[in-house]
């Protein structure tokens, strides 16, 4: 597998996969909006065929994980594309790195707090607030669980896990 960064070819498909994860093509994260096919990140190739991809927002010291799609899961493609990131983060001196996701994403807590995130705040209710602004979230996620909260996950970087 290669991990490369995001190159201009990649951003078309980097936005209908946003699309089709977070119904839009933009992504709400407290008081920001982030436009992941306009950010820096990488992508995950397996000989020509696109199976991953991350993006990134760097902010002072921290660093947010905007979007993280794994297309093949419990492969290692989602730890690759995490540690490139951290890679990156270390290195521009950043001592946090942080995610949002919602209550019915079991595999991505999973996947969280498996690699040293922790749960730091939880927005209850906060899927009212987003739809407002994408009313093509769907109700219902992962496991047939309804979609209602925010959860937040944070990892300091200056630790070893
Ligand atoms: C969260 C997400 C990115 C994880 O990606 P992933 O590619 O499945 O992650 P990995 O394969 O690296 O790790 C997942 C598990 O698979 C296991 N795994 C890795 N390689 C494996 C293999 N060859 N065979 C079996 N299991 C394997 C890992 O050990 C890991 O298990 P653990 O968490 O118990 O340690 C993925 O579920 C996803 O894309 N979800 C949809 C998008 C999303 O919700 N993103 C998060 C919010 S932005």
């Amino acid at each position: 597998m290669r991990i490369s960064e995001l190159s201009d070819d990649d951003r078309v498909w980097v936005k209908e996969r946003t699309e089709l994860l977070f119904g839009g093509d933009f992504v709400v994260s407290g008081d920001e909006v982030h436009d992941p096919h306009k950010l820096a990140g990488f992508i995950a190739t397996e000989g020509n065929e696109r199976v991953g991809l991350v993006t990134y927002h760097l902010k002072d010291e921290n660093c947010e994980l905007v979007t993280i799609d794994s297309l093949c899961q419990f492969m290692g493609i989602g730890t690759l594309l995490l540690e490139k990131v951290e890679e990156v983060a270390l290195k521009a001196g950043c001592t946090k790195i942080w995610a949002i996701t919602t209550n019915d994403n079991l595999d991505a807590h999973r996947f969280f707090q498996k690699r040293g995130f922790t749960i730091c705040r939880v927005r209850l209710g906060g899927m009212t607030k987003i739809r407002l602004l994408k009313p093509n979230v769907p109700k219902i996620g992962d496991y047939g669980i309804p979609i209602r909260d925010e959860i937040e996950f944070e990892k300091p970087l200056d630790l070893s896990y």
